[in-house]
């Protein structure tokens, strides 16, 4: 692998809920003809019983801690996969290294109103749970922010935008960077 080039790294997908990283991150996998890998769908394989039950037994340190663990194996992946990273993973510190290391990160963004209407039929999400998806995300938005841009190599803006087009335009990117 050459330093700072994208070959032989991950591509790793973080942004908000509703940003898209499960649908483009499918679709990028199929671009590149790699296995896809989400984050959140590793923590309930491992744990063997379904996210509800791990948020509800465990809240979210418990969920925060069997994070940290799926990121630490997805990174050490030797093949390169693309990683669709649960909203939150990038608030911490380690899982940013992690993925900035041995991945190549692209941030998806939206505008909260967006990544709301994205969400407006979807009550899968604990930290979405109450009647204004927007003002909860606009929250956690000014709130993340600064780990987002931390974690990120590229920030690709989906607003609008199909899931092919955007994806097309990560591949690209991705396979331009040369960080
Ligand atoms: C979370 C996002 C969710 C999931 C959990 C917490 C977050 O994943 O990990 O509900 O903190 O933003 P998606 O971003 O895939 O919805």
């Amino acid at each position: 692998m050459t330093a700072g080039s994208s070959a032989g790294r991950h591509l790793v997908l973080v942004g908000l809920m509703g940003a898209g990283k499960t649908t483009v991150g499918l679709r990028c996998a199929e671009l590149l003809g790699r296995p896809f890998l989400d984050t959140d769908e590793l923590v309930v394989a491992t744990a063997g019983v379904p996210f509800d039950d791990i948020w509800a037994a465990e809240g979210e340190p418990g969920f925060r801690a069997r994070e940290r663990v799926a990121v630490a194996d997805a990174a050490a992946s030797p093949t390169p996969l693309v990683i669709s990273c649960g909203g939150g993973t990038v608030l911490d510190a380690d899982n940013r290294r992690a993925l900035r290391e041995h991945g190549v990160v692209v941030l998806l963004t939206a505008s909260s109103a967006a990544l709301a209407a994205r969400l407006a039929h979807d009550n899968s999400r604990p930290l979405l749970i109450g009647d204004d998806k927007t003002a909860t995300l606009e929250r956690l938005s000014a709130l993340r922010q600064p780990a987002y841009e931390a974690a990120a190599h590229i920030d690709i803006d989906t607003e609008g935008r199909s899931v092919d087009e955007v994806a097309a335009d990560v591949v690209e990117e991705y396979r331009a960077w040369n960080g």
